[in-house]
């Protein structure tokens, strides 16, 4: 089944999913780019900072999910439209092509790296980040449900995001030609609200999971979620915290 994105939803910790974008686009070193692409770009409401940089540049974002690009589509200064980052193809060469927690929706994304690539113009600038938090509770404790009876026997196949540590990116686009620099980060993001990693995870991660649910079983397995997330992320005194650890890339093709 095709599990369908809530904007509204992914903005509430829009504050801490903005955070790795404008960390991971600072190491972009482009001066004038021409041509601007954003793939997996969701709201657009971070590919409007890349349009705000470079006011000059045609800005794209590309999203496969269609309340996405029309959320997006709202959006001043960029270019909104629906298309799969497996096959979608640029018109021009493109100058700065960012991919910002979104190749971990693609299994096997490394195979597609040197396709992405091939986009660049000489000169042109490659940057992606991914998560690097599939072991930890919020990830872990979704799977161990997911594979109990009752939920086992629908959620055989469902759509989970997974990646690749930073070497295995350095390694991989260096093998391709870019001047790379790759690292990962841990933030430390301080939530609120009743349950908010459950309602972080439920925003991305876990969504495919959830809407494969019968509606008969998710309360229950949602239950069962919300309490495991509530011991694994206790509430202090200033709020609940959830570390996350980010994967990031930045490549240049040279002239
Ligand atoms: C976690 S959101 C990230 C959105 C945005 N880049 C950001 O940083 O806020 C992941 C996005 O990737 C998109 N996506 C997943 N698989 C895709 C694919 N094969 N082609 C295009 N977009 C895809 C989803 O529709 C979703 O909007």
């Amino acid at each position: 089944m095709e599990h369908t994105w809530s904007p509204e939803q992914y903005l509430r910790f829009g504050e801490e999913r903005g955070r790795p974008f404008a960390d991971l686009t600072a190491r972009i070193r482009a001066v004038d780019p021409a041509h601007v692409v954003d793939l997996g770009a969701g709201p657009g409401t971070l590919t409007a900072l890349l349009a705000a940089r470079w006011p000059e540049a045609q800005v794209l974002a590309v999203d496969s999910s269609p309340e996405m690009v029309a959320r997006a589509g709202q959006v001043e200064g960029i270019t909104a439209v629906r298309g799969d980052l497996r096959r979608w193809e640029p018109s021009a060469p493109v100058d700065v092509l960012v991919t910002n927690a979104a190749l971990q929706w693609v299994p096997g994304h490394l195979q597609l790296l040197p396709r992405l690539v091939a986009m660049l113009a000489p000169g042109g600038w490659f940057a992606m980040q991914v998560p690097g938090n599939f072991d930890e509770p919020s990830h872990a404790i979704r799977r161990e449900l997911a594979a109990r009876a009752p939920y086992a026997e629908h959620l055989r196949g469902v759509d989970h995001p997974d990646a690749h540590d930073a070497g295995t990116y350095l390694g991989a686009l260096q093998d391709l030609g870019l001047e790379v620099e790759a690292w990962e980060t841990t933030y430390l993001h301080v939530l609120t609200g009743p349950d908010p990693v459950f309602a972080w995870v439920s925003g991305t991660g876990a969504r495919p999971t959830l809407q494969a649910l019968p509606e008969t079983l998710r309360p229950g397995f949602e239950r069962t979620f919300r309490a495991r997330l509530r011991a694994a992320y206790p509430e202090t005194e200033h709020g609940v915290v959830l570390p996350f650890r980010r994967v990031f890339a930045v490549g240049r093709r040279p002239c």
